[in-house]
């Protein structure tokens, strides 16, 4: 495939996608690019392929999902792929198997590829290194959340053209989110700038040493920005309490109306769900005309068939 700003011809060549980090800027291009050409696919009559017919994607969320896994399962229906689905409730780890020992009694139903989401930073990287399957990222820990970060920069794309010369405020619980880390990397890659904001209890002091500008005022982070990204607060993952109340943090961080008149006339409002109204964002603003939040959903199911298709075509399994 030809990367249109290079001419230069871009080939997929791995067999995992464990995170941003790894990514040279072409790959994204060649994964977004092949998303667009997905995309039709959610509108045809019958929205089947038969890309995948044959091939069977294991789904292991250790952690609770309603987008990630349900746009994954959607993606591989429309690629006819064979699904097999599993949780971390309601299964042996429950009984004192391990991981990798749940791994392998899994892997010996031979899966072409595996998608995983585990609490712990690491897991699909020790899968990876354990069993013979491609190993998708679907989060984990507070680390990377790829497909997410893939998601939104198509979704930035598809609006704004480029991701090159944007400004993009991301704004919220950074220091428990994977979303932040992955889209940190994707984003400057791709030659954007990136603002992170947040009170100071939930901003990592190590964003630093990240090509992030910081900022503890929600006003400052937007100003001028072509893109608001807001992110939940992760009361499940705080060990002591980090704000006064919710009422409080909204007073100061919850986006409104009136803050985003602050960013640039054609902004786009994102989040990557599940939101909390009231919280972090305004349904005045969630639901208002600059919010692209249900798109980032719908676009989830075509980036996703991209990074199947690529992954599998990568093992030899392309139809
Ligand atoms: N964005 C996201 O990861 O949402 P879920 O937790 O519902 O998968």
């Amino acid at each position: 495939m030809a990367n249109p700003e290079t001419s230069e011809t871009v080939a997929w060549s791995r067999s995992h996608l464990l995170g941003i980090a790894d990514l040279e800027p072409a790959e994204i291009e060649l994964l977004l690019d092949t998303a667009e050409s997905f995309e039709e696919v959610a509108r045809r009559p019958i929205k089947k392929v038969p890309t995948l017919r044959g091939r069977t994607v294991l789904n292991l969320f250790f952690e609770a999902s309603t987008r990630t896994r349900s746009s994954f399962e959607l993606a591989e229906k429309r690629l006819s792929a064979d699904s097999l689905n599993f949780s971390g409730s309601g299964s042996a780890l429950s009984k004192g198997e391990t991981l990798i020992d749940t791994a392998r009694n899994l892997e010996a139903m031979s899966p072409d590829l595996v998608v995983v989401r585990h609490q712990h930073p690491g897991v699909p990287h020790l899968l990876a290194e354990r069993i013979d399957a491609g190993i998708i990222n679907a989060g984990d820990g507070a680390h990377e959340h790829p497909t997410q970060a893939l998601l939104d920069a198509y979704t930035i794309r598809s609006h704004k053209k480029t991701l090159k010369g944007l400004t993009v405020a991301i704004v919220g619980d950074i220091e428990h989110s994977r979303v932040v880390r992955s889209n940190i990397h994707l984003l400057t890659k791709m030659g954007s700038t990136v603002r992170v904001a947040g009170p100071r209890t939930l901003v990592p002091v190590h964003m630093d040493a990240m090509p992030v500008e910081v900022h503890h005022e929600v006003e400052s982070a937007v100003e001028d920005a072509d893109v608001v990204m807001m992110l939940r607060v992760q009361l499940e993952r705080h060990k002591r309490a980090l704000f006064p109340s919710v009422r409080e943090y909204f007073r100061l961080f919850g986006l409104t109306e009136e803050r985003l008149s602050r960013a640039k006339d054609d902004v786009i409002v994102m989040h990557p769900g599940p939101m909390n109204r009231g919280v972090e964002i305004d349904s005045a603003v969630a639901d208002g005309p600059y919010s692209v939040i249900l798109e980032q959903v719908a676009n989830g199911v075509a980036v996703r068939m991209a990074i199947l298709y690529l992954l599998m075509a990568m093992r030899g399994g392309e139809a």
